[in-house]
């Protein structure tokens, strides 16, 4: 009897050390081993896809001259022991490039893969790092194709891991605190940026540097955070005209979406440009126009011409920071959305098959 219960628990010490060394291979990912383990906390799961945030430089000074990407998801994981005291913390390396690199086959993919964890029942809440140059486009493309209760959240870093005041160990043990938070449920996807919370549509990168660059500047944040904890100022709620775009087929077809490119308007342009565009195979067309949406008169009149002629969306939106597009510029005006973000709606749609008159009703909502 006495030998039997030893045995027993030499059998349970080797299969808690076999489960804590191996990497648990499940569906198209695999997700690594729990860092530590309380049964008591919420299992939360970080999708690493490199960026600032995993980025190493020569010096404690260095702030731009440094690789981006060269830490893997275990070692972001390891440097913040906290975490520990928040959820049940494993990893899942998507990729490992600046954000600059990031294209729409890998977002499919991880869209994809966040979405098998979040249906997990076992798995209460993802987070995803990334560099912060396109962090925005990333987190809304989320933000319009995950569909789950539950908190998903995008994080980053103005400072490389090896910086004095690197940003990226609290703003990671934010972000999954924020994901390992009931209050955070029927939010979409968030960004968890310096003591900060912001909604994936709204939150825009305003500043190439510093650290306070992350905000929403007309719609402001969701909440913040007091001691890593988050603290909401509103209850639940999606931004009108949050529309979900279902890509479960996606994977296994491993095609690009729908290639939209977007056109910076300013004095005496070049109209031919947008000409190219089309010439090189572009489905659609944001006009990052001046004011509300605006182009050179005599430029618009050939742009609109090629457009009918090639049956290419034209989409039109503002350069400036902020502001609401209409249709009164010509073409389907992107409402609220910046130009990034209207290219991304505009690819999925595209992608969803919808018509003209369908595109404009998911961007101008309301109207
Ligand atoms: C966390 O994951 C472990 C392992 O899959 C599971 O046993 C546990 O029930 C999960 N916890 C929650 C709260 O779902």
């Amino acid at each position: 009897m006495l030998i039997g219960s030893a045995t027993l628990v030499v059998i349970c010490a080797w299969l808690v050390a076999v489960q804590g060394t191996t990497q648990l291979a499940r569906g198209p990912h695999d997700v690594s081993a729990f860092r530590c383990f309380d049964s008591k906390l919420p299992n939360v799961t970080i999708f690493a896809t490199g960026g600032t945030i995993a980025g190493t430089g020569s010096s404690g000074k260095d702030m731009s001259n440094y690789q981006i990407g060269s830490l893997g998801v275990q070692h972001l994981i390891d440097a913040v022991p906290e975490l520990c005291n928040v959820a049940n913390v494993r990893g899942v390396e998507v990729s490992n490039v600046g954000s600059h690199n990031i294209n729409s086959n890998m977002l499919v993919r991880m869209s994809q893969q966040i979405q098998q964890e979040l249906d997990d029942p076992y798995t209460q809440g993802a987070v995803f790092t990334h560099g912060t140059d396109t962090l925005e486009e990333t987190a809304f493309f989320m933000d319009l194709t995950l569909q789950s209760r539950k908190p998903v959240v995008a994080v980053g870093a103005m400072r490389p891991a090896t910086a004095i005041s690197a940003d990226g160990p609290m703003n990671l043990l934010t972000a999954v605190s924020l994901a390992a938070n009931h209050d955070a449920w029927d939010r979409g996807v968030m960004l968890a940026m310096n003591d900060r919370i912001g909604a994936a549509r709204f939150t825009s990168k305003t500043n190439a540097n510093r650290v306070d660059a992350f905000m929403a500047v007309e719609q402001g944040y969701l909440g913040v955070f007091e001691n890593t904890k988050p603290i909401f100022f509103y209850p639940p709620a999606r931004p009108l005209g949050h529309r979900h775009f279902d890509i479960s087929s996606q994977l296994t077809a491993k095609k690009s979406l729908p290639k939209v490119e977007i056109l910076y308007g300013y004095q005496e342009l070049e109209p031919s440009l947008f000409k190219s565009a089309i010439d090189l195979g572009a489905k659609g067309i944001v006009l990052a126009g001046v004011g509300g949406g605006w182009w050179p008169t005599a430029a618009r009149r050939q742009v609109d011409a090629w457009a009918e002629a090639s049956g290419v969306i034209i989409m039109t939106s503002s350069r400036s920071l902020s502001g609401y597009v209409d249709d009164s510029s010509g073409g389907i005006g992107c409402g609220f959305l910046d130009p990034q973000r209207c290219r991304v709606q505009l690819q999925l749609c595209l992608e969803a098959g919808l018509s003209r008159h369908e595109i404009r009703k998911v961007f101008q909502f309301g109207v």
